[in-house]
């Protein structure tokens, strides 16, 4: 399993630990960055990390700010992203169960590491369950086509 993984500044810490965490996993990572704590806009990693993924070059994306609500929400500007703030492990559950999210929103500022991990291991383990699910994820599709 290819993932891409990218943060801003407010997320950079918990990034670095996601990274190790997926080297751990025996994983290939991409870091599309931020490499240090120096202020960068998410809407430029988020930006990054949704093309990545919606191109298929990668399987699955994390990516996190400070709450994972501004970088979730750029992310969901391109079409073909389904990003998802979770903030519990049974909402990464149903996200990509229910949701068949692609990308992982995680906000540094509102959980602890332990949990972090928690969250990402049940994220890239859980697959979607598709049957009446991907009838409502194929209708989520179309409202992109009326943008
Ligand atoms: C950066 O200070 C912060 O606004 C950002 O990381 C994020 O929380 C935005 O949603």
């Amino acid at each position: 399993m290819k993932i891409a993984i990218g943060s801003d500044h407010g997320g950079f810490r918990l990034k670095e630990e996601i990274v190790a965490q997926l080297a751990q996993l025996q994983l290939e990572v991409k870091d599309f960055g931020t490499h240090s704590g120096e202020a960068i806009d998410y809407p430029e990693i988020a930006e990054v990390v949704a093309k990545a993924v919606v191109t298929k070059e990668f399987d699955l994306g994390i990516l996190i700010c400070g709450t994972g609500i501004g970088i979730s929400i750029a992310a969901n500007k391109i079409k073909g992203v389904r990003a998802a703030v979770c903030g519990d492990v049974f909402s990464a559950q149903m996200a990509r169960e229910h949701n068949n999210a692609n990308i992982l929103a995680l906000g540094e500022r509102v959980i602890g590491s332990g949990l972090a991990r928690m969250i990402v291991e049940t994220f890239l383990k859980t697959e979607f369950a598709g049957g009446r699910h991907a009838k409502r994820v194929d209708k989520i599709s179309r409202l992109e086509e009326d943008c």
